[in-house]
């Protein structure tokens, strides 16, 4: 039995992935501002030959539009995207970053640019020039294999990635940035980009990690946005790299603040793959916290498996970690909903960097080694440039906690900073029970 349905529906080619409107015998046709969509279950004569009265080569009626499917509710190359002034309105992406996850999120962005109407072709990554032991640019040898060699070896970014040395170069004509660098550059990277940027830029950050000034904590979205007085939104989630870069699937949170919801859905359609698969939530501190706190606890839960007490004790530690980082993130700001935890930023990105990621690798060393090697030197030998995240947050959030006087309230992220520093050894990761935090200080806020 066939159905068909009708809806008009404003902006219908807005809808996130996987809505229940995208399937193999779902069409759009944009009417100005609406759209019709026309559903149907399995394909059918009637449904045909309606869409065929409604096509270009028949007559079809002034202003009606057909738009080619697209995996991801974006019309897809080659429509032009000309405004009635033959102006293009094209957007224009620059990813600000080129290690490990920046080139992931360059060939993530890539496949999309070139393939929906509505992003120009070209993405540029600005990369930090490297000379490699051949004695090659790291930028050359990028844009000569489409490849970058050092942080993302044995991947095709995609022949529309064009790697460029110079920061102003590469975003002088961009209005969406992207921000993957690690945090400690990220102030000193938008200082250089003060009035250099076009006036309509759209930013997000995929930065985990804080800024602490005199202040308080400065969330990296916030930085970018004071700095250069533009909207930030947030990627956080359950994302290592590597098994992005191979296609395999996982999710992510965008987060966004008010009134914002229109430019979330634009990130999610640059990002989102049939492999990669994104969630708009309005709440940016809760999910960028997420993604920022997470790292403390990976270290937690690499000293905990560099002195083997198992995994009991590894999932003690992730939920305390978890009761943490709820807790600081709802005291620091009042807006951020306890649903979000519950997001790929929250627990799952929680459990990915426990698992797998490189602060929990680098921590268990430190652990293995009863801390007489530096967190320095183990990253130096360990990541081959990469940076490790966590212990600059634990120092960061260390500093807030003690300058509030909470320390007391968050024993697990209090530890990991003193034993990162060699004030405790690692086995105190697990020995903080009789520090048990007093929660009427902060009038069960948070609890
Ligand atoms: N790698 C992951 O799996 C992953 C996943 C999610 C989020 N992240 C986050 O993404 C951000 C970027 O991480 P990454 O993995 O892309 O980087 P990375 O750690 O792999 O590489 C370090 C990068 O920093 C650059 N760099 C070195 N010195 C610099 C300087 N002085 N100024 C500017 N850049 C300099 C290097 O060229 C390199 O591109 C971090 O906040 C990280 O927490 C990483």
């Amino acid at each position: 039995m066939h159905r068909c349905a009708l809806f008009l529906t404003k902006r219908v080619w807005q809808l996130r992935p996987f809505e229940p409107f995208q399937s193999p015998n779902f069409s759009l046709y944009s009417i100005s501002s609406f759209s019709l969509a026309i559903l149907s279950t399995s394909p059918s004569p009637f449904l045909s030959s309606f869409l065929h009265s409604l096509s270009p080569s028949s007559s079809m009626a002034p202003g009606i539009e057909p738009l080619q499917r697209s995996t991801n509710g974006g019309s897809v190359k080659p429509d032009s995207h000309l405004s009635d002034d033959g102006v293009s309105h094209k957007s224009k992406v620059t990813v600000i970053g080129s290690g490990n996850w920046g080139s992931v999120a360059a060939k993530l962005i890539a496949s999309n640019a070139a393939r929906l109407t509505s992003f120009h072709d070209e993405v540029r990554m600005w990369v930090y020039e490297e000379t490699l032991p051949t004695g090659e640019k790291l930028t050359d040898v990028i844009n000569l294999n489409n490849e970058n060699v050092k942080y993302l070896p044995g991947i095709k970014l995609g022949k529309n990635v064009i790697a460029d040395p110079d920061l102003e170069n590469a975003v002088k004509h961009a209005n969406m940035l992207v921000f993957v660098t690690p945090h400690q550059f990220v102030e000193g990277i938008c200082k250089r980009l003060v009035g250099k940027i076009r006036g309509d830029v759209e930013a997000i950050s995929l930065i985990k990690g804080m800024e602490v000034k005199k202040e308080g904590p400065c969330m990296i979205s916030s930085l970018i946005s004071q700095e250069l007085g533009i909207n930030c939104c947030v990627l956080m989630g359950a994302n290592i790299a590597n098994e992005i870069a191979v296609e395999k699937f996982s999710e992510a949170t965008v987060g966004y603040r008010e009134n914002m919801r229109e430019v979330a859905e634009k990130w999610v359609q640059l990002f989102s793959t049939p492999y990669f698969v994104l969630t708009p939530v309005q709440d940016v501190e809760g999910v960028e916290m997420c993604g920022t706190l997470k790292n403390v606890v990976a270290l937690a839960a690499g000293f905990v498996d560099g002195l083997e007490m198992g995994n009991n004790t590894k999932a003690a530690i992730m939920r305390i970690g978890l009761r943490e980082m709820r807790m600081i993130s709802k005291l620091l700001f009042s807006s951020v909903k306890d649903s979000t935890f519950f997001e790929s930023c929250g627990v799952a990105d929680l459990i990915t960097t426990c698992l797998g990621g490189r602060n929990r690798k680098v921590a268990a060393a430190f652990a293995m080694n009863g801390g007489k090697r530096s967190f320095d030197e183990l990253e130096a030998e360990m990541l081959q440039g990469q940076k490790l995240q966590g212990v600059s947050t634990a120092k960061e959030m260390y500093e807030v906690l003690n300058h509030r006087g909470w320390l007391e309230l968050f024993p697990l992220f209090a530890s990991v900073h003193e034993i990162c520093i060699g004030h405790l050894s690692p086995s105190a990761i697990v020995e903080y029970s009789e520090r048990k935090p007093n929660f009427s200080v902060i009038d069960g806020h948070a609890q």
